[in-house]
């Protein structure tokens, strides 16, 4: 593992307000891969990830239900995808995911883990986000880019 970092959030606003932090900071072409069983937090993370990216509607922002992938555009287009809902790769390679993180959109996969190595092909910032109690996380970031370990040592 590359750098990695440990944020305790203990609240949905603090969660959300550090994923505003990391979109703040993301450079073109990131792929991001987020572990953590239901009601872990991946989504509010990914709300605040999407804030920072300067999505109008990010408070809208929800897992995909009825399709494979939710889109959002802001500074630079978002691909969220929830493997959860995936039956297989095939399904990935449906909706593009080769080229879509092959460009400078961020690729944001919920669930990454049950991909295998796919995600982990396009180097990707780990997150992982424990549950401790009813409204504290645990939150470990790791294979951060040089740029963001500065932004988020001040977090
Ligand atoms: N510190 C926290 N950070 C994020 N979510 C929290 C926190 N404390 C409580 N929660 C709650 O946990 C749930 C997280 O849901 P969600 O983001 O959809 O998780 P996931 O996408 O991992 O399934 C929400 O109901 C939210 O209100
Ligand atoms: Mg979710």
């Amino acid at each position: 593992m590359g750098n990695s970092i440990t944020i305790i959030s203990k609240s949905v606003r603090q969660t959300i307000e550090l994923g505003n932090l990391i979109g703040k900071n993301l450079r073109p072409g990131t792929v991001i891969s987020l572990a953590g069983n239901l009601g872990a937090g991946k989504t509010h993370l990914i709300k605040g990830i999407a804030q920072g990216l300067d999505v109008p509607d990010y408070q809208d922002v929800t897992s995909p239900t009825f399709t494979l992938m939710n889109e959002y555009e802001g500074r630079l287009m978002i691909y969220h995808i929830d493997a959860w809902r995936l039956t297989g790769s095939g399904q990935l390679e449906a909706v593009g995911f080769d080229e879509l993180c092959s460009g400078p959109a961020i690729v944001l996969v919920e669930w990454a883990d049950r991909t295998s190595s796919i995600v982990d092909s396009y180097d990707p910032i780990h997150v992982v986000i424990e549950h401790v109690d009813e409204n504290t996380r645990k939150i470990i970031i790791s294979d951060l880019p040089e740029n963001l370990v500065q932004a988020l040592a001040t977090a």
